[in-house]
């Protein structure tokens, strides 16, 4: 990968955020929140779930006064109005939620999310205080054509683009290669690592090198107990985004130790 390499992670301290997807209704949220803050015990690295929409309520109700925050899966573009069916930012700040992850490849295949509505409900989100988790990735078929950087920058270019330094400041990058993600086929550590410091060396071309260095640029697609701890010490890699294994408390809580590990081992600031 070219372009990038050259700026250096100021590694702020990893995130790891689960994304339960459309999985847990607000019957058995619960529990698995409970689960996950009994198996995370007092991490120092910062830590999120999203569920659902219908069980944030109930999910907060379990994490108040623990060290996980709430995150949710995706947002509007505005915070009220007449837009049927959709949640706002500001409605999911009232729930206490903190993090919400945007332009997620399933969002985009299955709900016609795109640059333009991912960067309107960036904006919206930063408005309403959340701190937005802007997911970016290539299928199969574009890695495989050459076409990863080009598409990469598109997006960061058509989502980001325009933000002030202010506002990108409360932003994180997720890098998910959609042929990863769910597949048990995990970006292997050099992928990883080469995508993930392109995408910085984007950042500091859209902004400026301290931005670029300061960004949280985390990997998703297929992340494990087993996996995490090498894509996680990765230099330009700052956290996870980890679906399949943020439902099983043990596994998460196996992601959450081994950057913990990473972070006392001074491998991070
Ligand atoms: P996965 O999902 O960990 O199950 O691959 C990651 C994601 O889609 O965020």
């Amino acid at each position: 990968m070219s372009g990038g390499a050259q700026v250096r992670a100021l590694q702020p301290g990893y995130l790891i955020v689960g994304n339960w997807k459309m999985n847990k209704g607000p019957a058995e949220a619960p529990a698995l929140a409970d689960a996950i803050v009994g198996a995370v015990g007092s991490p120092r690295c910062a830590v999120a779930i999203c569920p659902s929409f219908v069980s944030l309520p109930a999910v907060m109700a379990r994490l108040e006064g623990s060290p996980v925050a709430l995150g949710a899966q995706t947002c509007a573009t505005a915070q009220s109005g007449a837009f049927t069916g959709e949640v706002s930012p500001t409605m999911l700040s009232e729930v206490g939620v903190r993090y919400v992850i945007l332009g997620h490849s399933e969002r985009r295949q299955h709900s016609g999310e795109t640059d333009a509505s991912v960067a309107a409900r960036i904006r919206a989100a930063l408005d309403a205080g959340l701190r937005p988790i802007l997911c970016v990735g290539e299928s199969e078929a574009q890695r495989e054509c050459g076409e990863t950087e080009a598409l990469l920058s598109s997006q960061l270019k058509g989502a980001l683009g325009g933000l002030s330094g202010d506002q990108m400041a409360k932003v994180a990058v997720a890098y998910e290669p959609i042929w990863a993600i769910g597949t048990g086929k995990t970006a292997t550590e050099a992928q990883a690592e080469a995508t993930c410091a392109f995408i910085r060396g984007q950042l500091s071309e859209l902004f400026d090198d301290d931005i670029a260095a300061g960004t949280p640029i985390l990997y998703g697609g297929s992340m494990n107990a087993q996996n995490a701890a090498g894509l996680l010490s990765c230099p330009n890699i700052n956290g996870g985004l980890v679906g399949g294994a943020s439902l099983k408390p043990d596994d998460f809580a196996a992601i959450v130790a081994a950057a913990d590990r990473l972070e006392a081992e001074n491998h991070v600031g």
